[in-house]
């Protein structure tokens, strides 16, 4: 098991040497309430209102907490104004054309590139912990075939804490690291296996002569009836594309999975909870959804009827793959995700992408259209990665699994920064009842 190097972990927040503060006045009464503001290294300062509730008796009001940080972190910045990611300060671009998945995996978890040596004892470290315990392949038996792929995650990442639960500590950073090393090498096993079994096909062993995206790819597509030759260029495509999943600040799935390990939780149930919220179509299910969407929407004409219905507030549907809580701006993921698209579809042979051209024919109507300028509605990174994957050979509902696989380090990453956070405390929100008052008990014969 490779040493762990020391994370760059996030310090409490402290207060500036000038003390700045906030000072806020209830009206209905003139009491006055001052908190300190909080500086980061970049963006948006925050306001500390720990002791707001003692101070005042009065709770804050922010349902999906659009203006509520939750955490001190040094993982991930974005900028959604200006369309920035970073991990570790380095930006997204440079990381997608420079680096790899398991070295951003490295540099996510642990705070630095790493040099050769680390490099090296971390990616065997990864390749020597991708099989499965061979009774795990049990629980894909117990799902039907067309289970749905994350259906079947949840249940087997779920079922990982069933085989290592009992003699770790993961108060103790050697096995927090196991933890971790396990969950990323673990999880292109598992999506393989959900979906070969849902092809009816033998589970095919991870090979440790291959890198970790060769080797996901070769579980996926090869069979035990004739070598599998794995396209380098479609593992260079999945690759970057697992760096551009691979965080994202306090995202549906990190929150679930920090409030979750808050707890004192096993991480392997933390992580199927993550999983389980990355499920979900407003958030990582987005990709499947956009495919659904284009081959709904089939062709360019019937392009004006669903915009104007995603405009529409009494209509239920959205344009998915499209807007983004915190990118008011292009999310640059999808701009480095649509590039992809080309060199994947020439390295497959499709000359003409029908999707992938009604995809942009509707980006281009959408963003010129004043709705979607008014309310900063861009492609999001769900937009076009689906049409990548349909192009490699994965089925709509795999989508999303993939997404897991890659936002696994940010998820184990985000775990361990809020299990050696001072400040962490089990998150435990409070609410504005709106319910009945006290009332006493009615007996049956009573009742109308
Ligand atoms: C991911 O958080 C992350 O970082 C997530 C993610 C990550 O890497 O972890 O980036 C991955 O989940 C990307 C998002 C994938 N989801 C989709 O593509 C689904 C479609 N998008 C939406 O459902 C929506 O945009 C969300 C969920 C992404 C964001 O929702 P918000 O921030 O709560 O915004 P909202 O629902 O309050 O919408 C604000 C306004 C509303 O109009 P008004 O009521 O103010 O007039 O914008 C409208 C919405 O109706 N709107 C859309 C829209 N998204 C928002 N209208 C049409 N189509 C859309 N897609």
């Amino acid at each position: 098991m490779a040493k762990k190097t020391t994370a760059t972990k996030a310090t409490p927040a402290k207060a500036p040497a000038r003390q700045e503060t906030m000072t806020l006045i209830d009206n209905r009464n003139g009491k006055q309430v001052t908190y300190p503001i909080l500086k980061g290294t970049v963006g948006p300062e925050v306001v500390d209102i720990r002791k707001f509730y003692a101070d005042t008796g009065l709770f804050t009001y922010d349902p999906g907490y659009g203006s509520t940080g939750s955490c001190t972190s040094t993982i991930t910045y974005i900028d959604g104004e200006a369309g920035v990611l970073e991990y570790r300060g380095y930006p997204i671009e440079q990381l997608a054309e420079k680096s790899h998945f398991l070295e951003v995996a490295y540099l996510i978890i642990n705070g630095d590139l790493p040099n050769a040596r680390q490099q090296a004892e971390f990616e065997d470290s990864i390749t020597h912990h991708t099989m499965l315990h061979e009774q795990m392949q049990f629980f894909f038996r117990g799902f039907r075939r067309d289970s749905h792929p994350m259906a079947v995650m949840c249940g087997v990442v779920g079922a990982l804490s069933a085989f290592y639960h009992d003699h770790m500590d993961f108060s103790k950073p050697e096995d927090q690291m196991i933890a971790a090393h396990r969950l990323i090498s673990k999880m292109p096993t598992i999506a393989a296996y959900a979906y070969k079994y849902s092809q009816g096909q033998p589970f095919i062993y991870p090979r440790n002569t291959m890198n970790y995206t060769e080797n996901f790819l070769h579980m996926v597509f090869a069979t035990p009836c004739e070598d599998y030759k794995v396209s380098p260029v479609l593992a260079k495509a999945l690759d970057r594309l697992f760096i551009l999943h691979a965080d994202h600040e306090q995202n549906a799935s990190t929150s679930t999975v920090r409030i979750a390990g808050s707890s004192g939780a096993n991480p392997f149930a933390c992580i199927s909870a993550g999983v389980a919220s990355l499920w979900g179509p407003a958030h990582g299910g987005a990709n499947e959804a956009v495919i659904a969407m284009l081959t709904e929407i089939g062709d360019k004409k019937r392009i004006p009827e669903y915009v104007k219905k995603a405009k529409d507030k009494n209509d239920p549907f959205r344009l998915m793959g499209f807007g983004h809580r915190v990118y008011k701006n292009y999310d640059p993921r999808a701009k480095l995700i649509r590039q992809t698209c080309y060199e994947v579809l020439e390295e497959v042979g499709i000359k003409k992408e029908p999707l992938l051209e009604l995809a942009m024919a509707l980006e281009k109507v959408a963003i010129e259209d004043d709705y979607f300028i008014e309310h900063k509605l861009y492609p999001n990174v769900d937009f076009y990665s689906g049409i990548i994957y349909r192009a490699m050979g994965f089925p709509p509902p795999m989508f999303t699994a993939l997404f897991a696989i890659a936002r696994t380090v940010g998820w184990i990453a985000q775990w361990e920064e809020m299990l050696t956070d001072p400040e962490t405390r089990i998150g435990r929100p409070r609410q504005r009842f709106a319910g009945p008052t006290t009332r006493n008990y009615v007996a049956m014969k009573k009742r109308k």
